[in-house]
């Protein structure tokens, strides 16, 4: 039966996926966009009703929420997370639905150091409380992480992956596998209510392996070159990225290292039936951003 779902973060890494699947899939999608542009331009060219707001704004929230069945939470590292998680639960009670499937993160914990680790914890008990059915995701580090300026940059210009994660493992995982799991959680609100559910890319690997598996895709050497948190932050700065996502990437390189982010599972097999990428598989996707003329 055809649904009517929101999804936040609709322009984003996982939400633009999840939008596109889900009308894929014959429902109705309502996108919650930051701003108009050639992003959200894209997901009204294949069917989503586009809803220009801010997860800041409650007003905004409440009508974002009407007359709908399931929704997508998705929120970037900013301060305010909590605020716009507890809006998003009022509206979400108001609009009596079904289930929110809530964008968390491995390193949620109640001791994180991390700022905004921990305010995603915080942030998923508001879930809780507020009674209305909510399924929590917790990835590990995206395979996108490999794309981000500040890594990628290292990666076209010297041929390195230059990170503060010492020996830490991770499986990456990226943000269209998880979106085919959002929406399967999204049709079947029943069977994942009040589940957590940690997200991991097949193969969990250090930054030499994933240097290793690069290498053998775009035909170079990568080598991992492991930084100081010092020299990473400075190196942050220098992309203009604010202090509480600074403190949050040096925290979670710390967690890395201390194992907080290391895993795998079968859950996407289970849940969507297919297994998530490979990084390989990834890298080859985007071979172009990583070829030295890009
Ligand atoms: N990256 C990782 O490795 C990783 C790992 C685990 C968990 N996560 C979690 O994934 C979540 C999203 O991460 P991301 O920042 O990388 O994001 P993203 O989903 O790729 O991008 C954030 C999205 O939110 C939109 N947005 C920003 N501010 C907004 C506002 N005030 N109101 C409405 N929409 C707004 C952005 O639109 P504009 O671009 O137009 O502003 C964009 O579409 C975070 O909760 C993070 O903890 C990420």
């Amino acid at each position: 039966m055809s649904k009517t779902y929101l999804v936040t973060g609709a322009t984003g890494k996982t939400g633009k996926h999840t939008t596109r699947i889900l009308l894929e899939k014959g429902h109705k999608v309502r996108a919650l966009v930051h701003r108009q542009d050639a992003r959200s331009e894209a997901l009204a060219a294949v069917g989503a009703e586009i809803v220009v707001g801010d997860l800041t704004d409650h007003d905004a929230v409440i009508g974002a929420l009407e007359g709908i069945n399931a929704a997508y939470l998705c929120y970037p590292i900013r301060h305010d997370l909590i605020d716009v998680t507890a809006y998003f639960a009022d509206a979400a009670q108001r609009a009596k639905v079904e289930l929110i499937v809530n964008m968390s993160q491995i390193s949620a914990r109640e001791v994180a150091k991390s700022h905004a680790a921990r305010n995603h914890w915080i942030s998923e008990r508001v879930l809780d409380w507020s009674g209305v059915p909510t399924a929590h995701i917790r990835p590990t580090f995206f395979s996108e992480w490999l794309t981000f300026p500040w890594v990628r940059n290292g990666i076209v210009k010297d041929d390195v992956i230059a990170l503060p994660y010492g020996e830490g493992r991770h499986a990456p995982v990226t943000g269209e596998d998880q979106a085919r799991l959002i929406a399967a959680l999204l049709e079947n609100p029943a069977q994942h209510a009040g589940k957590i559910y940690p997200l991991f890319g097949p193969v969990e690997l250090n930054e030499t392996e994933i240097a290793e598996k690069m290498s053998d895709v775009l035909g170079r050497r990568i080598s991992y070159r492991p930084v100081t948190s010092e020299a990473y932050k400075a190196h942050l700065k220098t992309f203009g990225l604010d202090d509480f996502l600074i403190q949050h990437f040096l925290c979670i390189a710390e967690d890395c290292q201390n194992g907080v982010f290391a895993g795998t599972n079968s859950l996407f097999e289970e849940i969507t039936g297919e297994p998530a990428m490979t990084v390989e598989a990834f890298v080859e996707q985007h071979r172009a951003i990583f070829e030295k003329s890009a």
